[in-house]
């Protein structure tokens, strides 16, 4: 067994093989995940840092959000994922910045730039090196960091070509800005275009057992060249807990009203699903979001689910889906 000084975790880990290893603390032992080809080892599951800008239903506040991360790194959770556009005014990266000030050596730091709020309150892209670049730096203003781990792009963009953009993740990377890049919400023929300027470390794709298109052609794309896929809404905004029923009245401000999985006949079988699904977990004797999150992390090719949480209770339990992982018995589809 090697044992490797690694970033990402202060104590050094123990390798078990090319790309997993176990960091041990004074609590437990967690699992961690190379990140694509780089230097970066993280833990299976992740805060997604979106909820926490306290946009997607009902407010939050500084001292709420920071309460949710202090949970998930208790709970052995060692990755933050979080965006310039989380928040109409950076709030979630603002919060990062509290949570971390004093700890920033353990937390692997991810932000992504691509997408932001424009005057009228909506959501543009963009893929202008220029305009990418302010909105970096602006991020690490609000993150409080001369660097971050992993910068992604948020998604494609039509106001510039793909290797422009690329040129621009390449720059940063060569500056020692950020130590990975990664790419996200990207076809197959974007993936090339992209890597053909800049190396990925890591892809970010919705991905959950409800939505599961990735695995036609992102999936055995990324496998086949060693890319982590990093899967977002594991828990299908809520859904794969089982926490809804099919009375469940949305608040209109409700993200979720946006999401065709809670829209008319889909809605209603993703339920019957959700419903189904909740027997497999029961076997496997867990909660639901743990099995969800579970199911996601031991698909071959993922590297790491993003939970996001709102609340600190949350998080504890979908980040003990990471110690699920290595015992993981369900082999169904
Ligand atoms: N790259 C992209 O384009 C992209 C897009 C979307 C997301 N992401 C990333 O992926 C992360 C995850 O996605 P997401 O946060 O939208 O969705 P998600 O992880 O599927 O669902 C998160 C929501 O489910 C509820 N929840 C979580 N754990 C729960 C538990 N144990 N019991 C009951 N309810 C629970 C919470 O909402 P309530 O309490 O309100 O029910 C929470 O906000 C984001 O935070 C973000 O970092 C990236």
């Amino acid at each position: 067994m090697r044992i490797a000084a690694v970033r990402g975790h202060a104590p050094a880990i123990t390798m078990l093989d090319e790309r997993r290893a176990v960091c041990h603390n004074a609590r437990m032992t967690i699992p961690l995940r190379q990140l694509g080809q780089s230097d970066l080892w993280i833990s299976p599951v992740a805060l997604g840092c979106w909820p926490l800008a306290g946009i997607t239903s009902g407010a939050m506040s500084d001292e709420a959000a920071v309460a949710v991360m202090d949970a998930a790194l208790a709970a052995g959770v060692n990755h933050l994922d979080t965006a310039y556009a989380y928040g109409r005014n950076g709030e979630s990266e603002r919060r990062i910045a509290r949570a971390v000030r004093n700890r920033r050596e353990q937390v692997v730091l991810a932000t992504k730039v691509g997408i932001y709020w424009d005057q009228d309150g909506g959501l543009q892209r963009t893929g202008r090196p220029g305009l990418l670049r302010r909105h970096f730096e602006e991020s690490c203003r609000r993150l409080e960091v001369e660097q971050v781990d992993l910068l992604y792009l948020h998604a494609p963009a039509e106001d510039a070509p793909l290797a422009e953009t690329a040129g621009f993740f390449r720059e940063v990377l060569a500056e020692g800005k950020t130590r990975a890049v990664g790419v996200s919400n990207l076809t197959v023929e974007q993936l090339e275009a992209f890597a053909a300027e800049c190396p990925i470390a890591a892809c970010q794709v919705r991905y959950n057992r409800l939505q599961r298109e990735i695995e036609a052609d992102v999936l055995p794309w990324c496998r086949a060249r060693g890319v982590s896929v990093v899967a977002y809404e594991p828990l299908a905004l809520g859904l794969l807990t089982g926490k809804f029923t099919r009375d469940h009245v949305f608040a209109e401000d409700d993200w979720r009203c946006r999401s065709p999985l809670f829209a008319g006949q889909a809605w209603l079988d993703n339920l019957d699903e959700v419903q189904r699904l909740r027997g497999r977990a029961a076997a496997s004797g867990h909660s639901l979001a743990q099995w969800a999150v579970g199911w996601t992390i031991t698909r071959p090719g993922v590297t790491v689910a993003l939970c996001g949480a709102k609340r600190p209770d949350q998080i504890r339990e979908t980040a003990q889906a990471m110690f699920l992982a290595e015992t993981w018995q369900d082999r169904g589809d």
